[in-house]
């Protein structure tokens, strides 16, 4: 039983080779302990500890991994009993968010046009990663993605820039459709990215085709909802840092923070670091209810996201 569940905890087993030494001990002292768990996310972290420091175990032949931050919790009991429906699971951030979710043994379920598409980018199923075909324009498709999930992420965008009903669709169809959904659910959290500008009607990106606009709706709808949300607003995203730049730390503002002046200049942001607030948001009080605006400052100090969400 440990070999299968070694295997299936491939990522948090590099994981807690990264972890520091008396975290390892700790781990493998709670191994006794492990028949004991309900939580399979428990186990896998824990034996996975264990089989890192041990001579006997076969060593994991490391899989692709997302780059993880030091902020992520190793065993988080607030996300036992946890199940995420990532929406746009494909895209950029949602990509993300799926991978870190999955490192860390959290059930998702990855909504996606394409199960091909998912398929070829995501972690398998035996890294607790369900896919599910479907688009968020359609409400049948996203009520059934929606069965047995406790929590949302939304990092729905519109792909097409040809399209001038893309942002209609999705940031405001798509994500009414979400809303609805995971109220009929009795979904307990929404975490919805959208973007900086959202609150401002002048900000340039509304000239194509009103897109900040309709994020708006969209946040609106899931405001309006009584569901527990947390609006990500984050600003230019980056997959990589760019080019002989050093990536800052991530800093926190209110709604409207960040945009056209007087506001404070929005910045940029990895898309890895967007997921984790993300991630984060699911469990932490201090997100509750809150819309936050979120990009990356050289020199800022390096906080984690309950200092962050407490500080909006
Ligand atoms: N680009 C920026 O600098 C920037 C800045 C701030 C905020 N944002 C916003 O942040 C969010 C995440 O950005 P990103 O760059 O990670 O997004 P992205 O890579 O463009 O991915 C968008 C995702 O939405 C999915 N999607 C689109 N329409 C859908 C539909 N009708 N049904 C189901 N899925 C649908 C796409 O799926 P397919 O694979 O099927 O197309 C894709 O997975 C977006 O809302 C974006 O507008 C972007």
């Amino acid at each position: 039983m440990a070999a299968t569940l070694v295997q299936s905890a491939g990522l948090s087993a590099l994981n807690s080779v990264r972890a520091s030494a008396s975290q390892r001990t700790s781990a493998i002292k709670a191994v006794p302990a492990l028949r004991f768990s309900k939580q399979r996310r428990h186990a896998r972290i824990i034996v996975s500890a264990a089989a890192a420091s041990s001579s006997d175990v076969p060593q994991l032949e490391a899989p692709p991994i997302a780059p993880l931050n030091r902020q992520l919790p190793e065993a988080d009991e607030r996300y036992d009993e946890v199940k995420v429906l990532v929406a746009g699971a494909t895209g950029g951030v949602g990509k993300a968010v799926v991978r870190q979710l999955a490192a860390q043994g959290i059930a998702v379920r990855a909504l996606s046009r394409s199960g091909l598409k998912a398929a070829g980018m995501l972690p398998p199923a035996s890294q607790g990663v369900e896919i599910v075909e479907g688009d968020v324009y359609r409400y049948s498709d996203v009520a059934k993605a929606m069965k047995g999930c406790t929590a949302v992420i939304i990092a729905t965008g519109p792909t097409d820039r040809l399209n001038p009903f893309g942002s209609y669709q999705t940031d405001f169809e798509g994500n009414k459709n979400l809303v609805a959904a995971a109220k009929q659910e009795g979904v307990k959290k929404v975490v919805l990215v959208t973007s900086i500008g959202t609150d401002d009607p002048l900000f340039p990106l509304n000239l194509l085709w009103g897109v900040l606009l309709w994020k708006k709706q969209g946040e609106l709808a899931l405001q309006r909802s009584g569901i527990d949300y947390t609006i990500v607003r984050p600003g230019g995203l980056l997959n990589e840092p760019r080019a002989g730049r050093t990536v800052g730390n991530v800093v926190i503002g209110g709604a409207d923070a960040y945009g056209l002046p007087p506001r404070r200049r929005p910045g940029s942001i990895l898309r890895t670091q967007v997921a984790e607030c993300c991630v984060a948001a699911l469990v932490e009080p201090a997100a509750s209810n809150k819309v936050v605006e979120i990009v990356t400052e050289v020199g800022a100090p390096p906080l984690g996201f309950t200092e962050l969400f407490s500080s909006v």
